[in-house]
């Protein structure tokens, strides 16, 4: 059976940058909180009327088409990791496929918080395997602005803006996503959560008054949840794929906090030097992190590394994946 590699990578931030200083005249709040709690020190915000997250899925699968010599009426199927769809339908993988060219093939979005990326991927591999396609894209896209309350200090400094994209191929030479785990626990849906705006709660002049249509967060409780289960993931992926901390080349986490990412490097026994980070520049971009992360450091990867993708998310959403690098 054919492993599904990923063959090529591309990113992209909006040219916005608002900066801890910026938000220190919005709300009350200081650049050493944010980044002795945090590690954040400056997100990219998508501006412009009209403009959601498929534009940055556009711009990281347009990038990532060119770089790998693809064309648009070569892809077979694209799949969108977003917690901010354009729309509540038509799923922004149909927006993205029509912004960049690609037509009769199909396309659909996944929801799974800031481990979308992770579910995403693990979905995307399962059609290489199968046989059934050759060329597949991954995006994970999300205009958190959208649904970031910049009157809430306790989220409004955490999110960013962002998109990346990955191509995925049929590997015979033992190279690809070798190994991934997703779960779920719905228990902790209250924690991290948008009230409204589904169908549970439609909008309404109650809900906009309310502030239920903005990222609710219970700090505190989610950053318990996503150390545990983020750092138990990771070593439960390295254990049955008999990988010691030496053996990992790069741990690729979501970014959502250093302390969190922090925990898990220690945890897996991986030196902080092997650890991906741009939680610094970007801050919490949801479904784009980990292909953010892998587009920074493409350049310091080499074929035959052993990644480590692991994520947390509201839902509660987790998972971690076992790449060997393909290039
Ligand atoms: O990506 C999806 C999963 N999400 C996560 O993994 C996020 C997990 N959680 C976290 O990363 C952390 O809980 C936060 C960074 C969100 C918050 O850090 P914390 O160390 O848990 O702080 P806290 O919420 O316990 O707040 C400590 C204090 C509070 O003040 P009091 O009650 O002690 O007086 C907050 O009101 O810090 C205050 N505070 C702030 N102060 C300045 C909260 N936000 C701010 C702020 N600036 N922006």
């Amino acid at each position: 059976m054919s492993k599904a590699a990923i063959t090529g990578i591309h990113g992209y931030v909006p040219d916005y940058v608002l900066t801890n200083a910026e938000l220190e005249r919005m709300v009350d709040t200081n650049d050493e909180w944010i980044t002795t709690r945090t590690g954040i020190k400056e997100r990219h915000i998508l501006k412009g009327e009209g403009m959601g997250s498929s534009h940055m899925g556009a711009k990281a699968v347009a990038g990532l088409l060119e770089k790998t010599n693809t064309k648009p009426e070569e892809v077979d199927l694209l799949i969108c990791a977003t917690t901010t769809p354009d729309y509540i339908f038509p799923c922004t993988a149909n927006l993205i496929s029509d912004m960049v060219g690609i037509r009769n093939v199909g396309g659909f979005d996944i929801q799974a918080a800031c481990s979308g990326f992770l579910y995403a991927l693990t979905v995307g591999t399962q059609f290489i395997e199968s046989g059934k396609y050759r060329k597949v894209v991954v995006v994970g896209a999300d205009k958190m602005s959208a649904i970031t309350d910049y009157t809430d200090r306790t989220t409004c400094v955490l999110f960013g803006d962002g998109a990346g994209a990955v191509l995925l191929e049929p590997n015979d030479d033992g190279y690809g996503v070798l190994d991934s785990i997703i779960r779920s626990d719905g228990s902790g849906q209250q924690h991290l959560f948008q009230k409204a705006g589904g169908s549970r709660y439609p909008p309404s002049h109650e809900t906009v008054e309310k502030r239920w249509h903005y990222v609710y967060q219970d700090g505190p409780s989610v950053f318990k949840f996503a150390v545990k289960n983020m750092a138990d993931v990771s070593a439960e992926i390295m254990e049955r794929n008999h990988l010691a901390g030496d053996d990992v080349a790069w741990l690729v986490p979501h970014q959502a906090n250093k302390r969190i990412i922090d925990a898990t490097a220690n945890r897996m026994g991986i030196n902080t030097n092997k650890v991906m980070m741009n939680i610094h520049k970007y801050g919490n971009t949801t479904a784009a992190t980990i292909p953010l992360c892998l587009f920074d450091y493409e350049s310091q990867l080499n074929k035959g590394d052993n990644l480590v993708l692991a994520a947390f998310g509201g839902g509660f959403t987790w998972g971690a994946a076992y790449v060997k690098w393909a290039y």
